[in-house]
């Protein structure tokens, strides 16, 4: 029997919107976006993987209930995240005679949704936008909460803002078309989820047979995420901090090895294990449960030790950019048991670096 469409609602103070799951639902995006009443005019932003198996039948849909759409097409990969790319796109839109009536879909990963509902917060300094997420990574992160932004140097998402979607809808069927390496790193955002909310989510992780039947577990997560922006959309209190457990270590890691090198789960699965290390020398973690983790980024492929270039220092040295340092002092996510996680101010510089030494 095929599995139901399920649909999680994020309730925020301003506004709220549906994240809609469901096998094969991209045909039904044009009335399920006309629906909302935020415009005829839109720019489909999408890249050159995703673009042309999805575009088409996108723009046919939204067509037929309407609405008149424009595609923009970017280079496939985290370098499009990016100052230079949001400008292009912009000028683009401008060129092509939108305005602030217009509105935007980002058809693709977490790099087309970040760089697309960036554009959409600063367009005419705000038009609305719809989520159409096609990798796990965004169906069960990146597309539900509103952060969105660009990468520079420095660091990672160190230039954004918060922008909610008015609408997500992801569609299960396009996981389909995901090489193996790209639908395998996204389980290490389902495996954070575990970690810090659902530990008996770890047992259906581990029980998952290839592709089949992803809308309920894509639904779980949408559902861990909902609930954490829902208490701290603007990640004020620290409860949305949690969401970043093994990003810190990973963010720096990712940046390290020049944007796109490593896919963004794969540098945060070696963060997970670094930030696994830590929670058991510092939080208590029993090493058991920090074993589930690895097991279970391991049943993915994903690398859990990292190559003896990654020097040590130079880590450090990026972490100090990210955002979650505040005052010199770094807020980090430890998980003291499986299951429940908890923001620290007191881990020091020395236990940071243990931790990624114990990735070598
Ligand atoms: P991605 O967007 O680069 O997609 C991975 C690759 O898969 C790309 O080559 C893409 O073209 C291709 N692809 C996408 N969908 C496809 C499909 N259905 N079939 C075939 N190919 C497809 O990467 P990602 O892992 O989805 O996202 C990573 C980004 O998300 C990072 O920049 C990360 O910082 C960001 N992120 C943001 C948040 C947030 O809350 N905003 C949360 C997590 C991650
Ligand atoms: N992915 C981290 C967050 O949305 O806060």
């Amino acid at each position: 029997m095929p599995e139901p469409t399920r649909t999680i609602r994020v309730a925020l103070p301003a506004r709220q919107y549906d994240t809609v799951i469901g096998n094969g639902i991209l045909s039904t995006c044009g009335e399920r976006i006309a629906s909302l009443n935020i415009g005829e005019r839109c720019a489909v932003i999408s890249d050159s993987n995703v673009a042309p198996l999805y575009s088409d039948s996108l723009c046919d849909s939204l067509r037929s209930c309407g609405i008149s759409p424009n595609p923009v097409n970017v280079d496939a990969g985290e370098a499009s995240k990016s100052m230079a790319c949001a400008e292009k796109i912009c000028r683009r839109m401008i060129a092509d005679g939108h305005d602030r009536h217009s509105f935007i879909i980002a058809l693709g990963g977490g790099v087309v949704g970040d760089l697309a509902g960036f554009v959409a917060a600063i367009f005419y300094r705000g038009i609305p936008f719809v989520q159409v997420p096609t990798t796990i990574v965004a169906q069960v992160d990146s597309s539900v909460g509103g952060k969105t932004g660009v990468n520079t140097p420095e660091g990672k998402n160190l230039i954004g803002c918060f922008h909610q979607p008015r609408l997500v809808l992801a569609d299960t069927a396009t996981l389909q078309s995901l090489p193996e390496r790209e639908f395998n790193e996204g389980f290490a955002e389902v495996i954070k989820h575990a970690a810090i909310r659902d530990a008996e989510m770890l047992d259906d992780i581990m029980a998952i047979d290839g592709r089949k039947a992803l809308t309920s577990m894509i639904a779980r997560n949408v559902a861990i995420k909902a609930r954490i922006v829902e208490e701290d959309e603007k990640e004020i209190t620290g409860t949305r901090a949690h969401l970043n457990y093994g990003h810190t270590i990973g963010h720096a890691i990712e940046a390290a090895s020049g944007y796109g090198k490593l896919l963004h789960g794969e540098a945060i699965s070696l963060g997970l294990i670094a930030a696994g290390h830590l929670s058991c020398s510092a939080a208590g973690l029993p090493s058991a449960q920090a074993e589930r983790i690895r097991f279970a980024l391991e049943k993915f492929g994903l690398p859990t030790s990292l190559s003896p270039q990654m020097d040590t220092g130079m880590l450090m040295k990026l972490m100090k950019t990210d955002k979650k340092f505040n005052n010199g002092r770094i807020r980090f996510v430890v998980v003291p048991e499986l299951g429940r996680a908890e923001l620290r101010n007191d881990i020091t510089e020395s236990d940071i670096s243990k931790a990624i030494r114990s990735l070598h």
